[in-house]
């Protein structure tokens, strides 16, 4: 049983998270989209908003092998809770390549069983990521093809009680 971690802060999920999560699904026998709690970003969404959006896109996707949960503390150490071999990180750009490679040299040091492999989302998503379509909904515009379904509904949702 091969199984993958994929973590992010997904705030909220996208389109684009969606196809590494695919991908990462046709290669392993499980993948584990970890939301993580702790991050350093003050999310738009609580983390069990950002898990259910996760799920429900998952679901819509029809990704019977990927689950979702959070996580807080240090990745590796959910990743070897979970028994996985692998941590999944999508590469848009060059500008991604410095943090990334960095985060990866630091978790196989950390856990050097754990291999980092780094996926690429299909062009179209390229320019694509979470505060980016967060300052679209706000500003009104239209989010249908950037994120599933149920996240543009999330976001109209939020924008209207602010
Ligand atoms: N499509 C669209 N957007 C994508 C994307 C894709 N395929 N891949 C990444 N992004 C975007 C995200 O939306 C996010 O955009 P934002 O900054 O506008 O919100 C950005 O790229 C990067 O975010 P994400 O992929 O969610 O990663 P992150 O940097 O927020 O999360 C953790 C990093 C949580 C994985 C990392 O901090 C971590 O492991 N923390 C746990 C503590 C730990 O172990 N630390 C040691 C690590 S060495």
């Amino acid at each position: 049983m091969r199984t993958a971690i994929y973590p992010g802060t997904f705030d909220p999920v996208t389109r684009g998270h969606l196809d590494i999560i695919a991908r990462a699904a046709q290669m392993f026998d499980r993948v584990v989209v970890t939301v993580a709690v702790n991050s350093a970003k003050s999310p738009m969404f609580t983390t069990d908003e950002r898990l259910t959006l996760v799920r429900a896109a998952v679901k819509e996707a029809r990704l019977p092998n990927v689950t979702a949960e959070a996580f807080s503390g240090l990745l590796v150490n959910f990743a070897r809770k979970k028994k996985a071999s692998a941590l999944i990180r999508g590469l848009r750009a060059v500008s991604d390549f410095e943090y990334e490679f960095q985060m990866a040299l630091m978790n196989r040091k950390l856990a050097p069983k754990i291999t980092t492999v780094f996926l690429m989302p299909h062009e179209k998503y390229t320019y694509l990521n979470s505060s980016i379509v967060r300052e679209v909904a706000r500003l009104g515009g239209d989010v249908t093809d950037l994120v599933p379904a149920a996240v543009a509904r999330a976001l109209q949702q939020k924008l209207k009680h602010r």
